[in-house]
């Protein structure tokens, strides 16, 4: 198994190029599934999440040709319904098929995802909206199995709680169904309104896309036929660099980012004390010597990301004085405040809310990533503590982050990849 091996102390400077986010790359490919046309994906992030879809899309049919960033996709040629749990056990993002292959093939079997490490994450909210829309699911061997023999109908759906996914794979589901389906208390985070872009250059109407009530008139079977798509900037991974820039002190500019993706950051880092330099498509961040402290709550796009909550706590760790984070999204996404606290930090936590009181100094020391973005965390804390950090079970980075530890060497980091012995 591979770790981190990071030098803490050093500056950074210079330019990052930010990838494509994975977020919004993930329901495109998904996406792919409702046409029978090859479609070319570009901007693509290069690593494993993405490599899983693509190799699950391969095992039910499809012929995939992949190179880092770019994947063109044909799904002429589809003879399997079944996401296996092999893959989706890897990647609860592999459910996202499920909408797509139902609307497109009538039925289909797809894994339950299972356990996770940031909370239960069921997917009750898309199998109730796909019943709505005339499915008939059942679950058996840990599977979800469903039909839909006619076709799947338009249905007004109310989501209980805002589901980015449940949006996704709603919007997929009602593109190709008979009638229009309204979908209420949707998600509106930048990689949704993707989606919904995509589909509506293949010629579906989608009205209310960036809202929270989206209208989308189903094709009543007819499979789409996309064009090209360029996958957008990763707000999350921008907001991890931005953070980087932010806790080592150091200028960094970052290029191909989208400002209004990256808003809620940009207010928590400038209440933090740093400033920034926004031209076309970068931004530069001027960082302060102290670094005050925040409240942060996690909610829904355009809120502040649950996504960034791991990298905000490192940040605060080094603040001077006390920081307030609650976590609303999940239940049990602070699993890096035990690792943070053996590098030194100082955060009490009680069911969702933390309290971290700035520290003088980390110091380096073995620490455990536990989830994707609870491991970036741990690398931005290593990039200050005094010594040598190393960040173990790293394939939660690699899952999510584009060569991380590459795109830091090149800012100035000391940060390298090794082998357990
Ligand atoms: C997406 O997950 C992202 N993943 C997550 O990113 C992100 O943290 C999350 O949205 C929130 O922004 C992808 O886009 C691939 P949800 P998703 O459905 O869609 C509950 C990362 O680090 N819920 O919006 O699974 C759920 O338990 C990852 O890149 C139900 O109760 O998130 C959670 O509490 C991690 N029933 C809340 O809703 C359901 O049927 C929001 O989850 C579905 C969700």
């Amino acid at each position: 198994m591979d770790y981190l091996e990071i030098k803490g102390g050093n500056k950074l400077s210079g330019t990052v190029t930010i990838s494509g986010a994975k977020n919004a790359a993930l329901p495109i490919i998904a996406g792919t599934l409702l046409s029978d046309k090859p479609i070319t994906l570009t901007n693509l992030p290069n690593v494993v999440d993405i490599r899983t879809l693509l190799k699950l899309l391969t095992m039910l049919g499809a012929k995939v040709s992949h190179n880092k960033t770019v994947a063109t996709i044909d799904n002429s040629s589809i003879n399997s319904t079944k996401a296996v749990y092999e893959i989706v056990s890897q990647m609860r993002a592999s459910i996202l098929v499920l909408g797509p292959l139902l609307a497109r093939f009538k039925e289909c079997e797809v894994s339950l995802p299972g356990g996770c490490a940031i909370g239960q994450r069921p997917i009750d909210l898309h199998l109730k909206a796909l019943e709505a829309m005339g499915a008939t699911i059942e679950i058996k061997g840990g599977y979800v199995k469903a039909v839909a023999k006619d076709g799947l109908k338009g249905a007004k759906i109310v989501f209980d709680k805002i589901t980015v996914g449940g949006t996704e794979n709603i919007v997929m589901a009602a593109s190709l169904a008979t009638g229009t389906t309204t979908i209420l208390n949707a998600a509106k985070e930048p990689e949704v309104v993707q989606l919904c872009e995509m589909i509506t250059s293949a010629g579906v109407k989608i009205e209310g896309i960036g809202t929270n009530e989206l209208s989308i008139e189903g094709t009543g079977g007819k499979a789409l036929n996309f064009k090209e798509v360029e996958i957008i900037p990763d707000r999350i991974e921008a907001g991890t660099y931005l953070c980087a820039g932010a806790i080592t002190n150091s200028s960094i500019t970052l290029t191909k980012v989208n400002h209004q993706h990256i808003r809620a950051s940009i207010d928590k880092l400038e209440a933090m004390g740093c400033s920034f330099e926004l031209k076309d498509n970068s931004i530069t961040i001027h960082p302060t010597s102290t670094i005050k402290p925040v409240n942060l709550i996690t909610l829904e796009y355009p809120g502040f990301p649950t996504d960034m909550q791991a990298q905000f706590m490192a940040l605060a760790v080094m603040a001077q004085g006390e920081s307030m984070i609650e976590e609303r999204l999940f239940e049990n996404r602070f699993m890096h405040v035990s690792e943070l606290n053996r590098l030194g930090a100082d955060i009490w936590l009680k069911g969702s809310i933390s309290a971290v009181k700035g520290v003088e100094e980390l110091y380096g020391a073995d620490v455990m990533a536990t989830d994707l973005r609870a491991s970036s965390a741990l690398v931005l804390a290593g990039l200050v503590a005094k010594g040598t950090t190393k960040v173990r079970r790293i394939y939660h980075l690699d899952r999510g982050y584009d060569d991380l530890e590459g795109k830091l060497s090149a800012l100035g980091a000391k940060i390298v990849r090794k082998k357990e012995a």
